[in-house]
């Protein structure tokens, strides 16, 4: 088990990692989550990475290598090649796997930023190939638009975006604060509850193969909130809609979200939400994690 750090100009995470983690340190870490993996394996992959989005690629590189028989095809782009990660690894991986991996480097050095064009005469050689994309906003926004105009289905066309924190995880007061609210008069409080009574939402499904029904909840509060206040192990990371780690699909019903970085309009066509910014909308709603 190892993580890949890449130190980001401002960025609080990798900076304090870098700074403070030494040999001997222990971390408490959530699990790893999300659906950007290499199930099934049983497929031909076409992994497209561009700078440090080579750390996922890589995983899904190495277990589609060790438990499928399918071929591995990456394309990896880099600024120029002293700022290649894993460039050893990968030459030990294609001695290894010879017939099976093969790894196409890129280097703006030498040839420029990929255009979706260049992107598109290599890839439409592995047009059959299960695509994963991870890499810089427009690197991977040419690379989409490159598989779009090739005809890759949704199914077979998966990408991971990552985007620094905005706000300062180890800054507690902030992470304390009370959200923002508007202030009511006592007067006004009273008439409120008195017209209208405490409204609450029915939601159900099925969380880590625990089913829940419940109809308590707030309609203030946010889904991911709810379902951590019922003990189910409902999935999460950066609380912020930032990340997807809390993504759900809703099977009936609505949600309104507040806040949204990371899921594009194919995956809120598709149902997908954060759970971490839903509230309801719908009288009663329906879950799935199963995806
Ligand atoms: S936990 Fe990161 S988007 Fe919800």
């Amino acid at each position: 088990m190892k993580i890949t750090v890449k130190r980001v100009r401002d960025g609080y995470g990798s900076n304090w990692l870098c700074d403070n983690v030494e040999v001997g340190h222990s971390l408490k870490a959530l699990p790893p989550s999300g659906v950007f993996t290499s199930r099934p394996t049983s497929r031909d992959f076409l992994l497209i990475a561009g700078g440090s989005g080579i750390t996922p690629v890589m995983s899904i590189a190495k277990s589609a290598l060790a438990a499928g028989d399918g071929d591995v095809v990456l394309f990896y782009a880099n600024r120029n090649d002293s700022s290649v990660i894993f460039s050893n690894e990968l030459n030990e991986l294609a001695a290894k796997y010879p017939d099976r991996l093969t790894v196409v480097h890129w280097l703006e050095s030498v040839q420029g930023i990929p255009t979706v064009t260049q992107l598109k005469n290599v890839l439409r050689l592995f047009s059959s190939y299960d695509a994963y994309v991870c890499g810089p906003a427009p690197f991977m926004a040419a690379a989409l638009t490159a598989l779009d105009q090739l005809g890759f289905p949704r199914e077979r066309k998966h990408h991971e975006r990552f985007i620094s924190l905005e706000s300062n995880p180890f800054d507690i007061e902030d992470a304390l604060a009370e959200p923002d609210s508007p202030e009511l008069s006592t007067e006004e409080i009273t008439s409120a509850a008195a017209q209208s009574p405490p409204r609450t939402f029915r939601v159900q499904g099925q969380v880590a193969g625990a089913p829940f029904d419940h109809d308590d909840w707030a309609p203030d509060q946010m889904l991911l909130d709810f379902l951590l206040s019922k003990k189910l192990s409902a999935p999460f990371s950066c609380r912020a809609g930032e990340c997807s780690s809390c993504m759900f699909r809703v099977v009936e019903g609505s949600v309104t979200m507040l806040h949204n970085d990371v899921l594009d309009d194919e995956d809120l066509d598709d149902g997908f939400r954060l759970a971490c910014q839903s509230v309801p909308e719908s009288e009663e709603l329906t879950i799935s994690y199963d995806f």
